[in-house]
């Protein structure tokens, strides 16, 4: 059968087709999307990312081998896939080169496959020592950015102050700019009393980056809507999570972009009536880097989860801090995002647990609310109410099907899914892509 969406009308005219998706992380970051689109890529023949930058770290294993990608739609690791950096990227093009050189020592085709977008935002050594600066500045009070320069390279793109791919792929006038671009930047840096950039050093370096990129730089609204045209199946691949949206997460404790659905859109040009499905991927759990409030943090789950080994981010390295599942945060990601299905990540986690508890509400000063507020000073002070489940203390890192999990992990998934308000159809055991149960 077919599915319908809200008002009735036909959610895909070419059911033959795996439909148009877009794929969001429903909490803070780190919900393991990199796996879940690695899976979902078999279907799909275009793979797209549409925001953030090199502060995301998408980690996929594959026969073995561990590849940690940061700008690289994950679909680049399948044969066949074509695989685009959207306008709404900011790249950093030096960190770009070395990925694209890492892939290639592993045998990745490139060519034909990956295309990068001739109007994305470039992120320049100004940018990451801006970042650096306005965080030291910060003292206590700092976001703890991942220091890639994201949100001053954001900052540049909405001020009109930026560089374009289309601007470093053209040498001499990458030149004009950068030196207008450089000399009020170092004025900056030299307030904050850190050390002036050399715009000889970051023009070589970024001019011999332009040089490598420039076969794949391309105008990719058109390619995509070409392949629109011949009813290719696309998916986007968020980076970060619906929290750490610059419009509706716990701001100023957000990344600098939209990560939620409309931000594929936007950052892609692709319109919203082009797409079938939003598809939600939260973790079994929660877990959090950098600072700002997360209303159900817990010292007994990061320690047995860092005692695993586990949560450790991809890109920085730093601890994850971690807590409970909150379904007050994931039902309002599935209300911002309108998430029609789920996918939950890192079941196996609390395979030890005895009991497992899920913020159904948050209470402060008596008043209770089914919503995320938006003032953090109100969110900060927000005391979660728990629901109990049963833990199964079982291992469940071998299952492969939905009946082959434990009664009480099915009952807590369902319970999940329930207070999210969106369907289950994904659940992962592992970071392997036979660790994967298909409702
Ligand atoms: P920025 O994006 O580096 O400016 O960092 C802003 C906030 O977003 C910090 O709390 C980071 O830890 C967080 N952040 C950025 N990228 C990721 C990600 O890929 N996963 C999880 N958190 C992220």
């Amino acid at each position: 059968m077919p599915r319908t969406n809200y008002r009735g009308f036909l959610v895909s005219a070419k059911p033959e087709f795996m439909a148009n998706i877009i794929l969001v992380g429903a909490q803070w970051g780190d919900e393991g999307k990199g796996k879940v689109i690695d899976v979902l890529t078999e279907k799909a023949d275009v793979v797209v990312r549409s925001q953030g930058g090199n502060n995301a770290g998408h980690t996929v294993h594959v026969g073995g081998t561990k590849y940690v990608l940061h700008l690289v739609p994950s679909g680049v690791l399948r044969e066949n896939k074509i695989c685009v950096i959207g306008n709404g990227v900011v790249i950093d093009p030096v960190g770009l080169v070395k990925e694209l050189d890492g892939l290639l020592a592993f045998g990745v085709k490139l060519e034909g496959h990956f295309f990068i977008s001739e109007t994305a935002h470039v992120v320049l050594p100004y940018h990451r020592s801006l970042d650096e600066q306005r965080e030291n500045l910060k003292g206590e009070h700092k976001i703890g950015t991942t220091k890639r320069g994201i949100g001053p390279a954001y900052g540049d793109k909405a001020a009109r102050t930026g560089i374009r791919v289309l601007d470093l792929v053209k040498p001499e006038r990458f030149a004009v700019l950068l030196e207008q671009r450089i000399r009020e930047q170092n004025e900056v840096l030299k307030a904050f009393g850190a050390q002036p950039l050399s715009f000889v050093q970051v023009l070589a370096e970024y001019q011999a980056a332009g040089a490598r990129l420039q076969p794949f730089v391309t105008n990719t609204v058109t390619l995509l809507h070409d392949a629109l045209k011949r009813k290719a199946s696309l998916l986007f691949e968020g980076a970060q999570g619906t929290f750490l949206d610059i419009d509706h997460g716990t701001y100023p404790f957000v990344t600098s972009s939209n990560t939620t659905s409309g931000g594929a859109c936007t950052g892609s040009g692709v319109p919203p009536n082009r797409i079938d499905k939003v598809v939600g991927v939260v973790k079994a759990y929660t877990t959090r880097v950098g600072e700002g409030p997360l209303p159900t943090e817990n010292a007994e789950i990061a320690d047995l989860l860092h005692g695993m080994g586990r949560e450790f981010g991809a890109t920085t390295g730093r601890p994850r801090r971690c807590g409970w599942f909150d379904a007050v945060a994931t039902r309002h990601a599935a209300m911002v995002n309108g998430i029609d299905e789920l996918t939950v990540t890192n079941l196996d986690g609390l395979d030890t647990l005895d009991t497992i508890k899920v913020a159904v509400a948050y209470e402060v000063d008596g008043k209770r609310y089914d919503y995320v507020p938006s003032d953090i000073q109100v969110l900060s002070r927000c005391q979660p109410v728990y629901e109990e489940f049963p833990g199964w203390k079982t291992e469940t890192s071998q299952v492969s099907e939905w009946k082959g999990l434990p009664a009480k992990a099915r009952s807590y998934l369902k319970a999940i899914a329930k207070l999210t308000g969106a369907k289950l159809t994904i659940v992962s055991v592992g970071p392997g892509r036979e660790q994967t149960i298909f409702l």
